[in-house]
């Protein structure tokens, strides 16, 4: 009998995810859809419940979800439970089971570009939850550094006192690390800044970046943000949020499946979607 999976959101209009694991269940020849579905927060206990009632084979949530779901399922792995956020859940034998693949996608992705971040100095920009998912995967990496810099200077700090890795790190102001961004290898812009359409907006400026710095930005819409083009305009390298989608997907698909799937078919699917 056909799988259903899915992803649930609000909104969840313009998620890429259904094209992307419809395009690997059909290469995989694998008898199942993946669809996504608009939940109200008032609604997502029913909503899981339903999932469960149905058998579904596993859904990916978005946001406001992450956080939320926690209590309604049966199980949460010990990195998402820390994370304290659940992007995938699998069905085992009957049982929500919640995992985290956002961070280790990015690092996944990141991989592509700088293979390994032992020894390395990593600011991080932003302290929301995307910001948390990557920190805490990029501490237990063995970093020299790993920094925040956030608007709030307090959340950098929160962030820091809560994470379970042990990892050298130091909270600042967007001032502070703009005139101190010469020490890092990779920096890693997390916050929504410069999304489309607001796309003439940068969270720090990079005149003090190092050249042959990496410099990731976790948005891929535009594939190019400000930040990125500033970045690329003194000679580092970049990389844009796609790798991250990307990757936090096939971690998802593999957790379903078993299947590692082909990561640059999954690419250019997603950017023939963006045009
Ligand atoms: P997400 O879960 O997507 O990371 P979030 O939790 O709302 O989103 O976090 C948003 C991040 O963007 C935060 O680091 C936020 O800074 P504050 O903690 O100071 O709010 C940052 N941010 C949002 N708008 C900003 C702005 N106009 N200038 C600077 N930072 C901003």
């Amino acid at each position: 009998m056909k799988k259903l999976y899915a992803v649930i959101g609000n909104p969840i209009g313009h998620s890429m995810s259904p094209i992307m694991h419809n395009d690997l269940f059909s290469f995989y020849q694998i008898d199942a859809s993946y669809l996504p579905f608009q939940i109200k927060s008032e609604n997502l206990k029913d909503a899981v419940n339903g999932f469960k009632a149905i058998g579904i084979g596993g859904f990916n949530v978005t946001v406001p979800h992450k956080t939320d779901i926690i209590p309604l399922l049966d199980e949460v792995d010990e990195f998402a439970a820390c994370i304290g956020a659940v992007n995938t859940v699998v069905n085992e034998n009957g049982r929500l089971k919640g995992y985290n693949t956002d961070g280790p996608g990015f690092l996944k992705g990141l991989q592509v570009y700088m293979p390994s971040t032992a020894g390395k100095k990593i600011l991080i920009v932003g302290a929301g939850g995307a910001a948390r998912a990557i920190y805490f995967t990029l501490a237990k990496e063995k970093p020299a550094a790993v920094d925040i810099a956030n608007r709030t200077v307090e959340k950098a700090e929160s962030l820091i006192a809560e994470c379970p890795y042990s990892v050298t790190s130091s909270a600042w102001t967007l001032a502070e690390a703009e005139g101190n961004l010469a020490v890092y290898d990779l920096i890693v812009q997390t916050t929504l800044i410069g999304m489309a359409p607001k796309m003439a907006e940068q969270p720090i400026d990079l005149t003090n970046v190092r050249k042959q710095a990496l410099v990731c930005d976790i948005i891929y819409n535009p594939l190019q943000t400000k930040f990125l083009q500033d970045a690329s305009d003194r000679g580092a390298n970049i990389q844009n949020g796609i790798e991250m989608f990307v990757y936090q997907g096939a971690l998802a698909f593999e957790k379903w499946t078993g299947i590692f799937p082909d990561v640059e078919r999954m690419r250019e699917n997603v950017l023939n979607q963006l045009g």
